[in-house]
């Protein structure tokens, strides 16, 4: 097996965490970047996707690649994009871009725009397009369920085939590692679709509380966002997303994690099972 150099963009986040560990298991070395200033290793480099620091260095003797866009930006296109033009200034063997599910909805958006010029660039790339995460209730909505008991979200009764991202990362973890599916793009979701009620009754029962789902104003959401410190453009960008998700968009389900890896996605139990710590008072 051939041991690759495999650069991973958002190494310290959801799923590249998981995407590093599943890689260096299968004997590959991982460099993993982080935006914090640190001393570049042969696995560690420091790259800001924001000023473009560090991007062209990172990529010195690097085989395969994993691009995401951090949240918090709008803009993904700008991000995203010397990424693209040094993978193919270098002839990467592989890119694999993870962008969101609804992405390639309107051609002009800033993550169909990456994902365009990735797939024009003359790399073998696949595209992944995830749902909404399950891990999200551990993290973005977590505030409302320890003060409140409450999943406080716009969603209305809108069904969704929540991912599990350690199925994100093992789908990543196969395609940067096979040439199968090369130049193919896929949308990746959990086995169900459920709504917000289902999720909370979940949580509930791994963690011996009553949590809620409670349905809040798109304003109240956007207030909450702004907040917590997010841009304004950020804020509206999520608005616009959990839009779709409240007209219905988010909830079909796909078959590509199985497809790609043989196994089937985790559903909202054994996600809750797993991480019920992290819902316990
Ligand atoms: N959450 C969802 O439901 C969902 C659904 C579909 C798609 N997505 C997409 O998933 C992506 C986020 O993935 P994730 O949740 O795994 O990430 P995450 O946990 O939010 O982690 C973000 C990563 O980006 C790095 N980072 C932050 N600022 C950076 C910068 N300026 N330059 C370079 N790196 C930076 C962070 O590391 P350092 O802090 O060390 O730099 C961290 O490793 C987004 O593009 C989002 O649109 C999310």
């Amino acid at each position: 097996m051939n041991r690759d150099l495999i650069l991973v963009i958002g190494a310290s986040g959801t799923v590249g965490t998981e995407l590093s560990r599943l890689l260096k298991e299968q004997g590959h070395t991982v460099r993993a970047t982080t935006s914090k200033t640190v001393k570049s290793t042969n696995e560690l480099a420091h790259v800001n996707l924001v000023t473009g620091e560090g991007v062209k260095d990172a990529f010195e003797g690097v085989d395969k690649a994993f691009f995401l866009s951090p949240p918090g930006y709008a803009d993904q296109h700008a991000l995203l994009s010397p990424l693209i033009q040094e993978a193919k200034r270098r002839g990467l063997k592989k890119v694999v871009l993870m962008t969101a599910m609804g992405a390639n909805a309107v051609e002009t958006s800033p993550f169909r725009r990456a994902e365009i010029e990735l797939e024009k660039s003359g790399l073998n790339y696949n595209i992944i397009r995830p749902n909404w995460f399950l891990q999200n209730f551990h993290t973005f909505w977590i505030q409302g369920i320890q003060q409140h008991n409450k999943i406080l979200l716009p969603a209305g009764n809108a069904k969704v085939s929540f991912i599990d991202a350690r199925d994100i990362a093992v789908t990543a973890a196969k395609l940067l590692t096979s040439d199968q599916h090369d130049r193919r793009d896929f949308d990746l979701t959990g086995p169900e679709a459920i709504d917000h009620t289902h999720v909370a009754a979940e949580l509930s029962r791994v963690s011996g509380r009553t949590i809620t789902y409670e349905e809040i104003s798109p304003n109240d959401f956007k207030n909450g966002l702004l907040a917590a410190g997010l841009p304004k453009d950020y804020a509206e960008f999520m608005l616009m997303i959990i839009g779709f998700l409240r007209e219905g968009y988010s909830a079909r389900t796909t078959t590509s994690v199985k497809e790609i890896t043989g196994v089937e996605p985790r559903g909202v139990a054994a996600y809750a099972n797993d991480y019920k710590m992290n819902f316990k008072k």
